[in-house]
């Protein structure tokens, strides 16, 4: 009857031709996939061998705090009100109109309506190759170790490279990426199609560590060799790209002045509140204006005047701390470090500290040394997790990490459509169990003349502005809560974590989240903004720390709420794999009176991650065997406004490989209340169809699609495959991809890769 009640409500709202959809779809919270075999246990292994350490996985919940839990919420508000029964859509409706939203759509034309995707979908499989639909192309762009420059030789498939080269070479697995037209003059260009930049992320050295001659070489102290190609094989890859003579297939043009890697060494400067202060300072940057690297760049962002963000994720996974570090800090210091699992006695699961005297390897440490922090680098740790920019248009310009949108494991970086007049403004996610979702607003209102001023934009729009965290609200309405020091508790008499100033607001943002009672939510991957309406789309990727609504949670386990709300089991081989939410969902929100700028939204749960065979409570988004999937983790809007959707899964790969999905979305408020697989009321959007979403890639074995750019005409697109093969070891390969996707019997080793798609009649992709 709730939807009865919602369908009379939007007609009254929005006029009978609104269609109401015949049922709501939000896909939930993602789990962190591939759980039985994360990418930092393998950094730390041989194969057969057992970990000696546990690394902080990805995800791994490292958030003690006892922020309200948005169950308690529910509890209190929903049944006070007495609307367990089906009233949370009657009651998100009258939200949004309090809101001063409509349920039906709101601000803009919402061109989407017209959208439809035109090709059929690709089946599930576990085949060692890119499968996309009839009619569509595919050919290799580029794969770990190809060299950038005419100089290098070609990769020789036996990790022969040296490491210098690969200040030269792509790097290893490959992750966010964007496309940026490149003019006949040099400049961005928004509009040229034939021609760009690509800019790609290189995330972490990939297991079975195909980059070395043998793999890793085993021992407790690292091989200063293997450790200096690690270090170099991380970080951004930026290659020129153009068309090819005939058909829309784009090629790098190797030995392209524009061609460039940014390493983990690669020197770089602060910007924003925390620059110069005491907490940034190094033996390399005395005064903490400057400091070297990035690293673990996973997601990515764009800005509006045409330059790359990259973005730190797991950064806690390159440094290492002494045991009995403790010692040597204060009280202050050790919350700050343990809340970002940066724990006394931590082996990285890297060791690249352990790999000589170089400066090179010990700044990896944070450990106290010296007598000052400028001496040593015991605020290593500090200089890591931050928004990265880069010019690809300069070839010498010098990255710039801004502290002013905070540290945390940055995934990505998505910017609203810019206004001018208006503030520009940038969501991002915290990808860890229990973590929370930011934005960030500019100070200075955007100007168009600023196109193509490269870091002097740059410093304008992002090194001053306000940091939020977001709270979602068991009726369907959420805050963001500003991360200001002086307000909101963020002072010095703190009594979770005294902060100083500005700067340790932002060096120590999960603290100030904690303190204003953000919600934890399940693993906040990739945001994308529809360029239509300006909702804002997110994935929560997994969470199998979610226990029972009637169970009591331990340590960090986390009982359902309405914007993570399921609790079920994914059965393999007849046996429980995993418990909690191991498919996924993705929630979304549209922003009070449509400003992104706006500190209260609405929001709903787009699309819930499941098996189409699962429960109905599981597969609450009513998915089929034309759109089922699991873990949605990369998410994009292209041009026209079609949401593209990757995933990274370790629930569903018995049945399928990981995949990307083409969807026709809605609007928040076109679905309705549901109760969950476990019995939480939630809210979800309409639900899907085979016209709205569709399977339209899946990739070859144990890999993860990840990373997503098309050009202006919609005629090329780009998708990046990362760790193909990963369950396997260089004497015992489970994948030759890319060789494999042109030759089935090769024994190459398998490499990360950027792949180029295209529609054989040379028409735009997807529709
Ligand atoms: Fe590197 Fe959250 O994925
Ligand atoms: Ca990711
Ligand atoms: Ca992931
Ligand atoms: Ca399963």
């Amino acid at each position: 009857h709730c939807l009865a009640a919602l369908a009379a409500r939007r007609t009254a709202l929005c006029g009978a031709d609104d269609a109401l959809s015949s049922s709501l779809h939000m896909l939930c919270t993602p789990l962190r996939s591939r759980q039985p075999f994360n990418q930092e246990t393998f950094m730390s292994l041989r194969p057969g061998q057992t970990p000696a350490i546990s690394p902080l996985n990805d995800g791994e919940s490292t958030n003690p705090s006892a922020n309200t839990h948005i169950q308690d919420i529910i509890d209190a508000r929903l049944s006070r009100r007495g609307v367990l029964k089906g009233g949370i859509a009657a009651s998100t409706t009258a939200l949004f109109s309090s809101l001063g939203l409509s349920a039906c759509g709101g601000s803009g034309s919402d061109k989407d309506d017209a959208l439809a995707l035109s090709f059929d979908a690709v089946a599930k499989n576990k085949n060692d190759v890119v499968t996309v639909p009839a009619g569509y192309e595919v050919s290799i762009l580029h794969a770990l170790g190809d060299p950038l420059s005419l100089t290098d030789a070609a990769w020789a498939n036996n990790g022969s490279e040296s490491a210098e080269s690969y200040n030269r070479r792509v790097g290893d697995g490959h992750d966010g990426m964007h496309y940026f037209g490149l003019s006949d003059a040099g400049a961005y260009s928004a509009s040229r199609a034939d021609r760009g930049l690509l800019c790609v992320n290189h995330e972490y050295v990939v297991g079975p560590n195909g980059l070395h001659p043998n793999g890793r070489t085993a021992g407790s102290a690292r091989v200063a060799s293997e450790v200096e190609k690690e270090i170099y094989a991380h970080g951004v890859s930026i290659s020129e790209i153009k068309r090819n003579s005939s058909g829309n297939a784009m090629t790098l043009v190797r030995g392209s002045a524009f061609n460039r890697r940014v390493t983990s060494a690669t020197p770089m400067a602060f910007s924003g509140p925390a620059r110069g202060n005491a907490l940034l300072q190094t033996k390399y940057s005395p005064d903490g204006t400057t400091t070297r690297g990035t690293n673990n760049n996973c997601g990515n962002g764009y800005t509006p005047w045409g330059t790359y963000l990259t973005c730190e994720e797991n950064f806690t996974n390159v440094i290492g701390r002494a045991t009995g570090d403790n010692a040597k800090r204060s009280a202050k210091e050790i919350t700050g470090l343990n809340r970002y699992g940066m724990t006394d006695g931590r082996k990285s699961p890297y060791l690249w500290d352990t790999a000589g005297s170089d400066d090179l390897f010990v700044r990896w440490s944070a450990s106290v040394t010296g007598a000052s922090a400028a001496e040593g680098y015991r605020n290593t740790f500090n200089t890591f997790g931050w928004i990265v920019e880069i010019d690809p248009f300069t070839a010498n310009s010098t990255p710039v990490k801004y502290t002013a949108l905070g540290r945390f494991a940055h995934e990505g970086c998505w910017p609203c459509k810019a206004v001018a007049g208006k503030p520009v403004v940038f969501y991002m996610g915290d990808d860890s169990r229990n973590e929370y979702i930011y934005k960030f607003v500019s100070k200075a209102l955007w100007d168009a003349a600023d196109v193509g001023k490269g870091h002097t934009a740059g410093a304008k729009y992002m090194s001053e502005g306000t940091l939020y965290v977001a709270k979602f609200n068991s009726d369907g309405s959420g805050t963001w809560v500003e991360l200001t020091h002086g307000k909101n508790g963020l002072t010095a008499s703190n009594t979770t974590y005294p902060f100083a100033d500005q700067a340790d607001v932002l060096v120590h943002a999960r603290l100030a989240g904690d303190v204003i009672g953000a919600t934890k939510m399940d693993r906040p991957e990739w945001g994308a903004v529809n360029p239509m309406n300006g909702e804002v789309y997110m994935t929560l990727t997994n969470n199998s720390n979610r226990v029972s609504p009637t169970a009591t949670p331990t340590g960090s386990q986390l009982k359902p709420d309405t914007a993570n709300p399921r609790y079920y089991e994914d059965i393999k081989g007849g046996t429980t794999s995993q418990k909690g939410n191991p498919n996924g969902h993705i929630i979304r929100w549209r922003e009070a009176g449509g400003d992104p700028a706006a500190t209260t939204f609405a929001w709903d749960i787009y699309l819930f991650g499941a098996e189409a065979t699962a429960a109905a409570n599981v597969n609450l988004s009513g998915l089929t065997a034309v759109n089922d999937f699991s873990s949605p983790d990369g998410l994009w809007f292209d041009q026209n406004g079609m949401l593209w959707i990757q995933t990274d899964d370790g629930a569903y790969t018995d049945v399928t490989n990981c995949m990307m999905l083409a969807a026709v979305p809605g609007k928040v408020g076109d679905g309705s209340a549901a109760t969950a697989a476990g019995g939480t009321p939630t809210i979800k959007g309409a639900n899907a169809t085979e016209a709205t979403v569709r399977r339209f890639l899946v990739g070859p074995k144990q890999c993860e699609v990840t990373g997503i750019a098309m050009t202006p005409d919609r005629k090329t697109m780009f998708v990046n495959i990362q760790h193909p093969g990963e369950d396997g070891s260089l004497t015992s390969p489970t994948s030759a991809w890319p060789a494999s996707q042109t030759d089935a019997t090769s024994t190459k080793r398998p490499r990360s890769a950027t792949v180029v798609i295209t529609r054989s009649n040379g028409g735009e992709i997807a529709v």
